[in-house]
């Protein structure tokens, strides 16, 4: 089941460069930054009432999010779900023909696990939904 949005990400050159806007600008606050191994990039999150938006910086030329900039430049990535079970919400869309970039859920930033539903099958959207696997934030 499908709880709420977690976060909204938007692909940037730099965490550090983006905040300058959102923390002068905006009067937000960009928490610290995590670097997550398994996506190749570095993010910083803005938490804004219930939800987030995610700042999302890859971690070298070839990560999958720089291949983003240089096609797209920067702007909205995705949109993420939070689920209240992982696991099972993967293998009903599996099982409903719904193309997943990832072969099984993986760890994210956060806490979480996730995966990705293709824009091919969504309507021009990358999605994510993640699970929180711990009750840090
Ligand atoms: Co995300």
């Amino acid at each position: 089941m499908i709880k709420k949005i977690a976060h909204i990400a938007i692909a940037v050159p730099s965490v550090d460069q983006a905040a300058g806007f959102y923390e002068e600008k905006l009067g937000l606050r960009v928490s610290g930054r995590e670097r997550v191994p398994q996506r190749r990039v570095t993010v910083g999150f803005i938490q804004i009432g219930e939800t987030k938006v995610e700042l999302v910086q890859p971690d070298g030329p070839d990560a999958p999010v720089a291949k983003f900039l240089s096609e797209r430049g920067p702007g909205l990535h995705h949109i993420c779900f939070e689920v209240d079970d992982i696991e099972a919400e993967f293998q009903r869309l599996k099982d409903a023909g719904v193309r997943i970039v990832d072969p099984e859920p993986q760890s994210g930033a956060g806490g979480t696990r996730a995966f990705f539903i293709h824009p091919k099958s969504t309507g021009g959207v990358l999605i994510e939904l993640s699970q929180k696997m711990r009750d840090n934030d």
